[in-house]
């Protein structure tokens, strides 16, 4: 068969093409972001086009989606074939939010950050990096670290 849409890969390929290993494939198709078809001998098959999908999870990952985010932004596209050009092209206009979002995210930690070198207190009144907001705080009164589950089931 010539190398196209439908040429149909072993599993170990697709791990060995895309850096991804087998296991994470496999949870993936368990989410429905890449398919496979069986072989007669019951072997996971996929077609070439799930490299693409691949490429676009391990990216998207790494902006920091979520994998079910992912699956709703996957949703959309050709499962059996590869998306045009123009289909990706509109999907990934979505990061561009998210990398703006992580950039003033981090931009804001840095610039916490600058108030803690140095000084190491990690007050949880203070320290805007150790308790971001008062996140702590909003929580309730106490020692809401140290006490964890317990304070928990006790307030249920
Ligand atoms: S460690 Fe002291 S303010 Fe963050």
């Amino acid at each position: 068969m010539a190398p196209g849409d439908d040429e149909l890969l072993p599993i170990g390929n697709i791990a060995k093409r895309s850096g991804v290993n087998a296991s994470a494939l496999r949870y993936y198709e368990s989410l429905g972001l890449i398919e496979s078809v069986r072989s007669a001998s019951g072997h996971r098959r996929y077609r070439r086009s799930a490299l693409r999908r691949v490429a676009y999870i391990v990216f998207a990952q790494r902006l920091g989606f979520q994998l079910e985010e992912i699956a709703a932004q996957l949703e959309g596209l050709p499962k059996h074939h590869a998306p045009s050009g123009e289909e990706w092209s509109g999907l990934s206009k979505t990061w561009m939010a998210r990398v703006d979002d992580r950039i003033q995210e981090l931009t804001h930690l840095r610039k916490s950050l600058e108030n803690c070198i140095g000084c190491g207190c990690l007050s949880m009144k203070v320290c805007h990096v150790f308790n971001q907001a008062d996140y702590i705080g909003k929580q309730g009164a106490g020692p809401r670290l140290w006490l964890g589950d317990t304070l928990k089931a006790a307030e249920d």
